[in-house]
This record gives structure tokens, C-alpha cells and sequence, in this order.
């Protein structure tokens, strides 16, 4: 969640709130001249913070929906602003063609926007009654192709996976059930039925919050495209240049931790053996975790779950594209180890 924004009585965007924006900027120092990608563009706070310091940005995202943004920020930066509709987990050939490539510095703030979340007809939350789609690019399954068509097991598997829910094997059965009478298109006949299944304790968050967080991710093949895109950033990236990843939730903030640390080194484990191969380090130094102050909290309580890690490339060549070892749920699937 990188922006806030609420709809005034008349309907109109009143306020875009980029999370931990201040500290993404420390984190880059002067930007005057570079050239710098915004690989999810939003509602444009990062790219717009960073061209009012005279960066040139290029600025990726798969929304259509963001067009209308972009096109301000051409409007008022000219020259300095181009925006590329598409996928980060490719940024690099689309930082090609867009004449982009040999950026100094990435920023990537993940996962879904406020203007995506707050917009019924996108269905992505559990409180507006809206069709079960929940695709960023508007291309590809939706929700409710999951919901109604996967099995029961492989259904349950996405919501333990990726959305950590305990009680996946119940509410996978109570949706199987369920659909057995007639398909289940709405958000709001999901998150019922989620909550007849496994009830709702008084003060805490709503049954359906992390099926919605796992089908979201699911529909969007969120962990691909993050492990995608670091790697297109590693190979974009030369050394000295830095990427800023921001992340929502601790299964994706253990992908990025893991995706910098790059394998451990073990050095000789025993003198009978072979020396364990030492990898070379592609990314330093690697900064501790950083998250959002108690203020832009109170401010903006979707910031509460960021968490901001950076680190700057080395001069060592890029890795081919691996899942292993990055903590990936699921990407067993892929053939991962
Ligand atoms: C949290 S918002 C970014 C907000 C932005 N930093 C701002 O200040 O307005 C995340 C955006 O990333 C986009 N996005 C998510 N996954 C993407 C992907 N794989 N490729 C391109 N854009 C993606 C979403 O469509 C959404 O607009």
C-alpha cells in the first residue's frame, strides 16, 4: 500500500499519501541528473517527489488505470518523465525500449495502491460489494476464476501460502461448498461466506483479510514478479547503483532480505570435503530494515505494515534468475527447489 487516498463527498481524489517516501529519499541522497526507474508508479508520489529534485525518472506500471496520472507529470516535467505500462518483473526490456536502460537507482513500492483497494469495481476488498476480479492489469484470471474453479486442495494451498491462514482447509471446504449452488462472484459473497465458516472475534481484523491478501497475490503472481524484478534490477543496475524496495507484509520483505543477503558463506565446513563454493556479493552494503515513524503511522495508518530495505550493486556480474533459497511459499510448484 504506497498511497492513501480518500474520496471526498463529491467523489474527487482528495490526497495520495506515498509511504515512507521520506526515507526512500534519504536513502538516495541527491538525485539532480539521475536517471532513476519507479518500477510501480501509483499514483505517482514517488516519481513526483523525485522530478521535483530534478531526477529524470521512468516510471513503470501495469494499471491502466494510472494513465491519467502519468500523463500530468508529462505534462508538467516534460522531457525528464516517461511512463512505460507494464510489468516490473520485465523492466529491464522495457527500460530498453523506452531508451531507459543504465539507470543510477530503482524504487519499487509494492503491492496494491489505495486508489485499487478503495475502487469497488476492482475487488479488491472485502468491505465494497464489487466482482470477485482483483487484476492490476485487468488481463488474465480473476478471484473468482480461482474460486470457482480451483479444488478444493489447490485452493487451500493458496490461502495457507499466501496468506498464512490457518484455517485455509475450512474455508477452502465452506467455498466448494458453496459454489456447488451457484458460482461465487461478489466480494461481499465471499467474505460472508468466510465469516460464516470461521466466525469473526470482536475487535480484531475481518475472517476474509488474509484469503483476500492470498487470492490478490495469486491472481497478480505477486512473488514471481518480485523475485523477477529484483533480478531485472540486479542486471539493470551497475555498481554504485542503488535499489529501494519497499514491501507490505513479512512474506514478501523475506524475499527481498534474502534476495540481497545472496547465498551465505559457508567457507570449509570440513577438511574431508570440497571447500563449499563462496558467492560473490552483488549487492553492498546491505542496510538493516527500516520502518515507517510512529508519525506518518498516526498519519497514515495503511503504512503501518512497511518496511523499506535497500542496498547498492557491487561490480560483480548478475545471477541468472533462481527461486531458491528466497523463502518463496509455493514455488515448489515452479520447480524451485
Ligand atoms: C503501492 S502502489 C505504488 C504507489 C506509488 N509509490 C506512489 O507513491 O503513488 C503499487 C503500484 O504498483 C503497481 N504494481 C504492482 N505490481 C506490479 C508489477 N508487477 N508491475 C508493475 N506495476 C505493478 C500497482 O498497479 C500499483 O499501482
Amino acid at each position: 500500500m504506497g498511497t492513501n487516498h480518500q474520496n471526498s463527498t463529491a467523489g474527487k481524489l482528495l490526497a495520495h499519501r506515498p509511504v515512507m517516501l521520506r526515507e526512500m529519499l534519504e536513502v538516495l541522497g541527491p538525485v539532480g541528473g539521475l536517471r532513476i526507474i519507479d518500477g510501480t508508479f501509483g499514483a505517482g508520489g514517488y516519481s513526483r517527489a523525485l522530478l521535483n529534485r530534478n531526477a529524470r525518472v521512468t516510471a513503470i506500471d501495469r494499471d491502466p488505470g494510472v494513465q491519467r496520472s502519468a500523463e500530468e507529470l508529462a505534462q508538467e516535467f516534460g522531457s525528464s518523465f516517461r511512463f512505460v505500462r507494464g510489468r516490473f518483473g520485465e523492466m529491464d526490456k522495457l527500460a530498453e525500449a523506452a531508451g531507459a536502460a543504465g539507470p543510477d537507482a530503482i524504487v519499487l513500492d509494492i503491492g496494491v495502491s489505495s486508489m485499487q483497494l478503495d475502487d469497488a469495481t476492482r475487488g479488491f476488498s472485502f468491505m465494497r460489494e464489487g466482482p470477485l476480479d482483483m487484476r492490476m492489469g485487468g488481463a488474465g484470471k480473476t478471484a473468482a476464476d480461482i474460486v470457482n474453479t480451483y479444488d478444493q486442495r489447490a485452493l487451500g494451498e493458496i490461502l495457507f501460502a499466501f496468506g498464512e491462514e490457518r484455517k485455509s482447509t475450512r474455508i477452502a471446504g465452506a467455498v466448494v461448498e458453496a459454489r456447488k449452488e451457484s458460482p461465487i462472484r461478489t466480494t461481499l459473497e465471499l467474505a460472508d461466506i468466510i465469516e460464516e465458516t470461521i466466525g469473526r472475534k470482536p475487535g480484531g481484523n475481518h475472517p476474509a483479510t488474509k484469503t483476500f491478501q492470498a487470492l490478490r497475490i495469486a491472481v497478480n503472481a505477486e512473488f514471481d514478479e518480485l523475485v523477477e524484478g529484483l533480478f531485472a534490477a540486479e542486471r539493470l543496475l551497475s555498481e554504485g547503483g542503488k535499489l529501494v524496495v519497499v514491501t507490505f507484509h513479512s512474506l514478501e520483505d523475506r524475499i527481498v532480505k534474502r534476495f540481497f543477503a545472496g547465498a551465505k558463506k559457508s567457507g570449509q565446513q570440513s577438511r574431508h570435503l570440497p571447500p563449499a563454493e563462496v558467492e560473490a556479493v552483488r549487492w553492498a552494503p546491505v542496510a538493516k530494515a527500516a520502518k515507517p515513524s510512529v508519525a506518518e503511522i498516526e498519519a497514515n495508518p495503511r503504512a503501518r505494515s512497511a518496511t523499506l530495505r535497500w542496498a547498492a550493486r557491487t561490480g560483480e556480474e548478475a545471477r541468472t534468475v533462481s527461486f531458491a533459497g528466497l523463502g518463496v511459499p509455493l514455488s515448489s510448484l515452479r520447480g524451485a527447489a
